[in-house]
């Protein structure tokens, strides 16, 4: 089912025709369907049947307030990388016992904060994080539950800056390293090793890889086993792909069930951190073209959105489809959509072919992960607000960002 789809020619969030949001809130604008979030969700839930199974959404993928309460109301769980996202969870009602803390630079005092909230778990991912974690647990008199990050050496199949999971990556604790660093957990008395965890990447359109690097882990589970380390919880971490094109990732469903099959035996808790396939098709980025091009060798549709918005195509050459709101006849041009930055790597897309006037309302689809997230403000432009639509209303969930309010916190030389 699609949360955005054309009425009369006109493209809609649920109910809500886009170009609406456009003269309410302007441009460029993200905006999220409350539905499309809270179905994801639910399918991912539902595919878990029986198992004592623990969502912790991937808070990196999107990270608004109203997005994160959405997920805690309806039971989920959170995958925090820095202490702001540690803070985000808890302003948005999200619930710390739920929450796993990932990430390979954790700094002394995010680590104190964690412990001071309660998280569910650390993942850890080197010895040196074990031991400050260890020491600043005991000087806090706390006991820190920990998982490490395995590294299973497992190819994901994806762009390499989103695999994770391969030897040379910095992420996680290679799988020869883990059983020494495990039984040294196992002797500090301020930590208590109660998982193990494993990401290989993102965007992984294959089951192949997930279980493949199952496998290696319930092997080294085994041999923990035999060594009297004993574990509550297998973190199974995120990475699910979404259509952005043409991919053809499995469905949840799909994914889970050769994973389930693997553990059948297991009395583990089992914990997943998706973010992308939660919330990736559940937004698009709205903007207005403001000229039309039309060079020698290539046209551009120079749009209001830009780079700074939305990275993914400037770094990963990541696809997002392009749609007109209002669908005009005529005869369509092969364009490339870019932005106002001085950069030749600012572009939403390339090669579209679209039929287009200035002053025209543009989507980019797909933009609900990673793409407010990873915003900035190069060349100082303010970011874009957020927007919510529930059925036939619209939420504002974040104000666009004031220009004053870019260098409100600089100062000049006395
Ligand atoms: N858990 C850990 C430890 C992670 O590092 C990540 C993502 C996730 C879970 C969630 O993965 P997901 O289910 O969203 O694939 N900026 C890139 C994606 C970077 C992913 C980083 N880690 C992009 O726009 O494609």
């Amino acid at each position: 089912m699609s949360f955005f789809s054309y009425r009369d020619g006109t493209l809609c969030a649920e109910n809500v025709p886009l170009d609406s949001i456009a003269a309410r809130f302007g441009t460029p604008c993200y905006i999220y369907s409350r539905a499309a979030l809270e179905s994801a969700y639910r399918e991912f839930e539902l595919a878990c049947g029986e198992r004592d199974v623990l969502i912790c959404y991937a808070v990196k993928a999107n990270s608004n307030l109203a997005v994160l309460n959405l997920l805690a109301r309806i039971g989920s769980g959170f995958d925090i990388v820095s202490g702001g996202e540690l803070a985000r969870v808890l302003a948005a009602g999200g619930s710390a016992a739920k929450t796993v803390f990932s990430g390979v630079g954790k700094s002394e005092a995010e680590i104190r904060t964690a412990l001071d909230a309660d998280v569910l778990c650390f993942n850890v991912e080197s010895e040196g994080e074990l031991d400050r974690l260890a020491a600043l647990a005991a000087r806090s008199g706390k006991v820190a539950p920990v998982s490490l990050r395995i590294n299973p050496d497992v190819d994901p199949k994806t762009h390499p800056y989103i695999a994770t999971g391969l030897q040379e990556s910095k992420f996680g604790i290679a799988y020869d390293e883990a059983l020494p660093l495990y039984r040294r957990a196992a002797q500090l008395p301020a930590l208590r090793v109660t998982g193990i965890d494993v990401h290989i990447g993102s965007q992984i359109t294959d089951v192949e890889p997930f279980v493949a690097a199952l496998e290696r882990v319930l092997e080294f589970i085994d041999v923990l086993d035999a060594t009297g380390v004993h574990l509550d919880h297998l973190d199974l971490g995120g990475g699910l792909g979404i259509r952005y094109r043409d991919e053809a990732p499995p469905a949840v469903r799909d994914y889970l069930k050769p994973l389930f099959q693997r553990l059948r035996n297991r009395r583990l808790r089992v914990l997943f951190e998706p973010g992308r396939s939660l919330v990736g098709n559940t937004g698009i980025l709205l903007t207005r073209v403001e000229y039309l091009k039309h060079g020698p060798a290539k046209n551009f549709v120079v749009t209001d959105a830009a780079m700074n918005d939305l990275l993914r195509p400037a770094l990963y050459d990541a696809w997002h489809d392009v749609l007109p709101i209002v669908r005009r006849d005529g005869p369509a041009k092969r364009y490339d959509v870019v932005g106002p930055i001085c950069e030749s790597a600012d572009f939403l897309a390339r090669e579209r072919s679209l039929a287009l006037a200035p002053g025209d309302l543009l989507a980019v689809m797909s933009a609900g992960a990673y793409g407010m997230t990873m915003s900035s403000n190069y060349n100082s432009r303010p970011r874009p607000p957020e927007v919510i639509v529930d059925g036939e209303t619209t939420h504002l969930v974040r104000e666009r960002e004031s220009t004053a309010s870019l260098f409100a916190s600089e100062r000049l030389l006395p």
